[in-house]
């Protein structure tokens, strides 16, 4: 195989979504595109305690298998992340491993990696869902490609098979040629001024991978007028978190700059 795309499921083994990506294998296959499926339930995905030393102190303290799933992401080509709707929403199981990945917000380990949401559901729930998968992907850093997804209404393999093909080509591109939207754009200037700011155990991280005077994590194609928006907002969000600096400036990095007072 020539690419290595692993899928992270938090759906039971053989379900409706199982087997959504078990056709997407089959596709993926036939490009020379191997495809490793970590289900969920069959892992250690201890809860996250809300200590936030993950993104404050030396990491996570709770040894579970995130360390062997992280290092699988990590070394993969692409990114799937499968989980049909429950009750509108990712299942129970995704979204514990989603909470443990709260650092990847801060310091983005999955960069320019081709991403796919893939869902099911019997009708309802679909675009929460699905959108919910597509800002899981931009705040992990990774390239969202698309959402692949199913009901008992429709299987949609039309628009489906579509979006397969440009997560495949986009595995085989330079990250130089993908085309980045406004929303990741924001979300990059958003990460950087609070790693200069904020939260100065990721300023070394930004620094060491040359992010700091950046748009965007690599070059990418993207319009003039979206340049021009990322760097206005750079600007001003910087402008105002300075000034925020300033006020707590005793608390910035602790935990007693996150804690809420009501009075
Ligand atoms: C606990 C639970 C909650 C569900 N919630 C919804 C829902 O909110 N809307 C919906 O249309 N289907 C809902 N479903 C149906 C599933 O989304 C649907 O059958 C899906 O294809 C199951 O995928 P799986 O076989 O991979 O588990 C729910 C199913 C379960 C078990």
């Amino acid at each position: 195989m020539k690419k290595q795309v692993v899928a992270i499921l938090g759906g039971k083994k053989d379900g409706n979504t199982h087997n959504l990506l078990k056709f997407l294998e089959t596709k993926l296959n036939e490009n020379e595109i191997g495809l490793e499926v970590v289900i969920l339930s069959e892992k250690d995905i201890k809860d996250c305690k809300g200590c936030e030393n993950c993104v404050l102190g030396t990491g996570c303290i709770i040894k579970d298998d995130m360390i062997e799933i992280r290092d699988k992401m990590k070394k993969s080509d692409g990114i799937i992340i499968a989980s049909p709707v429950y009750n509108n929403n990712v299942t129970g199981k995704m979204k514990m491993f989603i909470d443990k990945t709260a650092k990847w917000a801060h310091s983005p380990i999955l960069t320019a990696k081709p991403y796919l949401g893939v869902t099911t559901t019997s009708s309802s729930g679909l675009n929460i869902t699905l959108k919910y998968l597509k800002i899981v992907g931009i705040n992990w850093g990774a390239h969202f490609v698309g959402n692949i997804w199913a009901s008992k209404r429709t299987t949609n393999m039309k628009k489906n098979k579509k979006v397969l093909s440009k997560f495949i080509k986009s595995l085989f591109q330079n990250p130089k040629e993908h085309k980045v939207t406004l929303n990741q754009i924001i979300q990059f200037q958003t990460k950087k001024v609070l790693a200069k700011t904020v939260f100065p155990n990721d300023y070394e991280y930004w620094n060491e991978r040359g992010w700091l005077d950046q748009l965007y994590y690599y070059k990418c194609k993207t319009n003039p007028f979206n340049r021009l928006l990322g760097h206005l907002f750079n600007w001003m969000f910087f402008k105002i978190m300075k000034k925020a600096m300033n006020k707590y400036k005793d608390k910035i990095g602790t935990k007693e700059y996150g804690k809420l007072k009501y009075e």
